[in-house]
């Protein structure tokens, strides 16, 4: 790893105002609230890292936060994170778990968010099936890679350090094709989702419906209709 290296990804995990992102974190809150309404429930953010997003999140809504991620690491992080933004430290539960296998019985969760991690997935279908699985009856999730439709695309751009594009490019790559998409949800058998493309990223947005119908512009039918937000 180069010194560059080090240092950046040490700056990425430190959310303070420093943080290369940010910018971005208060507008990904913002636009997941404004999209998808969702303000109070047990919330869950895999893959959290620093926990930015939770934070931000946290601050404009009363979600009951829960960050988990695959490194035992992020806890000590997250917490830190939580106290430099004034949020208290019991606002935010830590879970160390595997998308792949979520520490969490069915049905559980209002609203999943997830950014930045899904690259690192090795099995997107049986990750969207776990989340798909610990969403309540009329919850949503909200997963992908990617800024917020609320920032410019040259700010976006003028963001992201080398490394984040250049690194591993193969398996970086794969997540961001929509075929690969759809066919890890159909694989999963989620039935109510959408794919949102644009210059900000690419995101996966699923809801779980009462009832077995399938809303308008989502499901299967929405896979020829799909539209960049
Ligand atoms: C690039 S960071 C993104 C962190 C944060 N969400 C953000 O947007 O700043 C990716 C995170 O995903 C976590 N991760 C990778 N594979 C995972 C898995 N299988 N299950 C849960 N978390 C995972 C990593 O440990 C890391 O914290």
């Amino acid at each position: 790893m180069t010194e560059q290296k080090a240092k950046d990804l040490k700056a990425f995990y430190r959310y303070d105002a420093d943080h290369p992102f940010a910018s971005m974190y208060p507008l990904l809150a913002k636009q997941i609230v404004d999209d998808l309404g969702v303000t109070s429930g047990p919330c869950l953010d895999i893959g959290t890292g620093s926990g930015a997003l939770l934070i931000e999140l946290g601050k404009i809504t009363g979600l009951e936060l829960m960050g988990l991620d695959i490194n035992p690491e992020a806890r000590v992080l997250v917490s830190e994170n939580a106290r430099r933004h004034g949020l208290p430290e019991e606002r935010i539960a830590f879970l160390q778990g595997d998308v792949h296998a979520l520490p969490l019985p069915d049905g559980d969760i209002r609203l999943v968010v997830s950014r930045g991690s899904i690259p690192f997935w090795d099995d997107h279908a049986t990750a969207f099936r776990e989340i798909y699985r610990v969403l309540q009856p009329g919850g949503v999730a909200f997963v992908g890679g990617g800024f917020s439709r609320y920032q410019s695309k040259e700010e976006a751009d003028r963001m992201r350090p080398d490394w984040v594009r250049k690194d591993n490019p193969e398996k970086r790559a794969r997540w961001l094709h929509r075929e690969f998409l759809e066919e890890a949800l159909l694989d999963a058998t989620v039935t109510n989702w959408r794919i949102i493309e644009g210059g900000y990223g690419t995101w996966v947005e699923m809801r779980k419906t009462s009832q077995a119908s399938v809303t308008a512009g989502y499901g299967e039918g929405a896979r020829h209709a799909m539209s960049d937000l």
